[in-house]
């Protein structure tokens, strides 16, 4: 297929990120080069993400927007893979039946074989065991970061979210795979190493479980960082916080989402933690690890949360003081258990309490910031920005700006001059 172009849009989390990664690992061994308009596509993927319903409309509008390519050039095929992919299957050819083939995120795997068939077959939307265990060509964009897969889907069921319909089942990818992946990007020049999973904490393979996992991969060399996304906080464990606290590599980060900070709220989410509960694990981090970020994701506006279960989570922010936030207006997904639920917030009531999360965090986030002024940061350089700036990050995952020249991949000290909410500015010590 040499000569042949793709042309691929991603939508949603790392994961999904790192799935387009793999597809276009797949192509390119296939002879397919990358461009970045659809009209110059012999094929459009659309990687989906179906986590919130605007998530579902950002990509419908896309979908709309290319049709007419089809018309033009009938070979053309588009392809939707991904979250919302797996939830609508069939619903989506009917919607939009010059769509060629539907492929779940469990399915990606088969890309190669689909498009090398030219298949009859349209949706490819099962459980696939073989991702687990499949050896992707995978072409990253970056070349001092990468992502790496160790879990696949959730069995959580967190009663808002989509995520355990459209990635199945949990299944730990084998410990080899993991390691010889990681292995030969160091090999490549990488430098810092992100494991993903949706809740990485529950790995296991065999004797190996997350923390182990971390202390193995870690003796890998030319890797420098590891971080991982996304502990849940029901299965943070003491032994991870204590591989985080002793092993320099595993940096000093973690992405722990809160959702909501009234106990009532974090029930009917299925959350399975109090914020006692919660608080306790924060405690422990910060008394063993001092200098650790903390992040989180909040839901505001879920299903019958009243202005005291609200305050409860604007007193938790205050509490706790995360160095940022994701935070969402809840969206009722199909199939969820909450969009079943009664006492739905209206519109107005979710836009406003996500206004005034934002504004207290935006301040957390700034006076936090601000007390890394003249401190030493040792940070990873990663590029430059679309300002010609040399940038890079601390092991607490800050983007620091700075005015000298570094190549990227280099690891250095700098001094913090100043401090704005979403960056750092300094200078090389
Ligand atoms: N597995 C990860 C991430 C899941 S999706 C975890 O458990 O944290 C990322 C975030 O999107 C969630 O943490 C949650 O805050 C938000 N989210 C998920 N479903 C949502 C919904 N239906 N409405 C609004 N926000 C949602
Ligand atoms: Fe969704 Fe909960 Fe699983 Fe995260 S842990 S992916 S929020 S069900
Ligand atoms: Fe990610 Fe969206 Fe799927 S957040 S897991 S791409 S629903």
């Amino acid at each position: 297929m040499k000569g042949k172009t793709v042309y691929i849009k991603t939508f949603g989390c790392q994961m999904n990120e790192h799935d387009s990664e793999r597809m276009l690992g797949i192509l390119y061994s296939m002879g397919f080069n990358e461009v970045d308009e659809p009209k110059k596509a012999d094929i459009i993927i659309f990687n989906t993400c179906a986590i919130r319903e605007k998530a579902e409309q950002k990509f419908m509008s896309s979908l709309g927007r290319i049709k007419h390519l089809k018309r033009r050039k009938p070979e053309l095929k588009i392809i939707v893979a991904g979250c919302s992919a797996k939830l609508q299957g069939e619903r989506l050819v009917n919607k939009a039946p010059f769509i060629d083939y539907i492929i779940g995120p469990d399915n990606i795997s088969i890309l190669g074989k689909i498009i090398e068939n030219n298949s009859e077959e349209k949706i490819f939307i099962d459980e696939n065991s073989e991702i687990a265990y499949f050896d992707f060509p995978t072409l990253r964009k970056d070349n001092v970061k990468a992502w790496v897969n160790i879990i696949y889907g959730c069995n959580n069921y967190c009663a808002y979210c989509v995520v355990p319909f459209t990635r199945g089942r949990e299944r730990s990818r084998p410990f080899e795979k993991i390691y010889n992946e990681i292995k030969r990007l160091g090999e490549e020049g990488f430098k810092e190493v992100t494991l993903l999973g949706q809740n990485v904490n529950s790995y296991q393979h065999e004797n190996i479980d997350f923390p182990l996992l971390l202390e193995k991969i870690s003796e890998i060399e030319g890797i420098e960082r590891i971080r991982f996304v996304t502990s849940h906080p029901k299965d943070l464990s003491e032994k991870l916080i204590y591989v985080m606290k002793n092993n320099p590599k595993v940096c000093e980060h973690i992405h722990l989402p809160l959702q909501a900070g009234s106990d009532r709220i974090l029930k009917l989410m299925n959350r399975k933690y109090s914020y006692e509960e919660y608080m306790r694990k924060i405690q422990t981090l910060r008394d063993n690890i001092p200098d650790i970020a903390i992040t989180s994701d909040i839901i505001v506006g879920f299903p019958q949360e009243s202005d005291e279960d609200f305050e409860k989570t604007i007193s938790a922010l205050t509490e706790i003081q995360f160095d940022g936030i994701f935070a969402f207006k809840f969206s009722a997904r199909p199939g969820t258990a909450a969009s079943k639920l009664e006492g739905k917030i209206n519109e107005d009531i979710k836009a406003k309490r996500l206004m005034e999360v934002l504004k207290l965090q935006d301040n957390i986030t700034e006076s936090k910031n601000k007390k890394l002024e003249d401190t030493i940061q040792e940070i990873l350089i990663e590029g430059e920005n679309e300002e010609g700036f040399t940038f890079g990050r601390t092991r607490t995952n800050k983007i620091v700006k700075l005015t000298s020249h570094f190549p990227s991949g280099k690891i250095i000290k700098v001094k913090i001059k100043k401090a704005n909410r979403h960056s750092l500015e300094g200078i090389v010590i």
